[in-house]
């Protein structure tokens, strides 16, 4: 009698049943988890990921309080159709600075992981004012109001702190010059040097809305025009070593 024959008494028996199938789920799942934990870091390490601008992450705290996630995911998936659509599928390092992360779950509107540099700022303006004056036959509900609040920044630098407790980044240097990092991004008149030493050249520096003062649209148009731009592509290549 072979040990395949045995088998019928694993499936006569519930109780034996019920024994060995707790083994070879509880060995299976091992086999899953242990070597997570003796991996120093799941997360691929992937050039030009930099932590937020204090603009930018101003920008963002406005986008979950406006629920935008609620519409929109910002996770592009390993699939053609996907990334046809939206470019390349998202990497897990893109969004190790997002506290909490904005990966969503349901798709109202399109996938906005990549929509940096998609649209003017006036495209974005126009269309977060009135999204129907730009695609007539949106749902998207109208956000005009974010462009007459003013944020003084006041908070930004608290802002980074607290992001530093969870794990991002940012220099003593970056916390220190928070504010007025804040305050330059949105006017190219002001001396913004420092903020591109601090997070790199290719920060987009200008006045978004066009108006005087930092308003809440700003600081959104300054984050949206940010998503999906920072790992620059053409020179990714994937480590299969992981
Ligand atoms: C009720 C659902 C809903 C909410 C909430 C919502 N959107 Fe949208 N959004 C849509 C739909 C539907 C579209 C596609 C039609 C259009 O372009 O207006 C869209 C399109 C967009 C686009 C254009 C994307 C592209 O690739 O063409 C951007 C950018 C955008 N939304 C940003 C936002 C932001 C920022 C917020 C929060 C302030 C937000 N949306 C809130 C439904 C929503």
């Amino acid at each position: 009698m072979s040990i395949l024959d045995k088998h019928g008494v694993l499936e006569r028996n519930a109780t034996l049943l019920l024994i060995f199938s707790f083994l070879v789920v509880t060995i299976g799942g091992l086999v899953q988890i242990v070597p997570l934990f003796y991996l120093e870091n799941t997360i691929e390490d992937v050039e030009g990921m930099r932590p937020y601008t204090p603009l930018e992450l101003a920008g963002r705290d406005i986008y979950v309080r406006e629920g935008c996630y609620v519409c929109h995911s910002q996770m592009i998936r390993p699939m053609r159709d996907e990334v046809e659509r939206y470019g390349h599928y998202s990497l897990a390092a893109e969004s190790q600075y997002d506290h909490p992360f904005q990966w969503g779950s349901k798709r109202t509107g399109p996938d906005l992981a990549r929509v940096g540099g998609r649209y003017s700022d006036e495209w974005h303006i126009d269309h977060l004012t009135d999204p129907q004056s730009v695609v007539p036959e949106s749902v998207m509900p109208k956000y005009g109001f974010l462009d007459a609040r003013l944020i003084d920044g006041e908070h930004v630098q608290d802002l980074l702190k607290t992001h530093r407790m969870v794990g991002v980044p940012y220099t003593d240097e970056m916390i220190e010059n928070a504010w007025s990092d804040f305050t330059v991004q949105a006017d190219p008149d002001k001396d913004y040097d420092g903020l591109l030493e601090r997070y790199g050249d290719t920060v987009n520096v200008r006045n978004f809305d066009r108006r005087p003062g930092i308003t809440e649209m700003d600081a959104l148009v300054a984050y949206l025009q940010m998503l999906g731009t920072l790992v620059d592509f053409s020179t990714f290549t994937p480590d299969a070593s992981r």
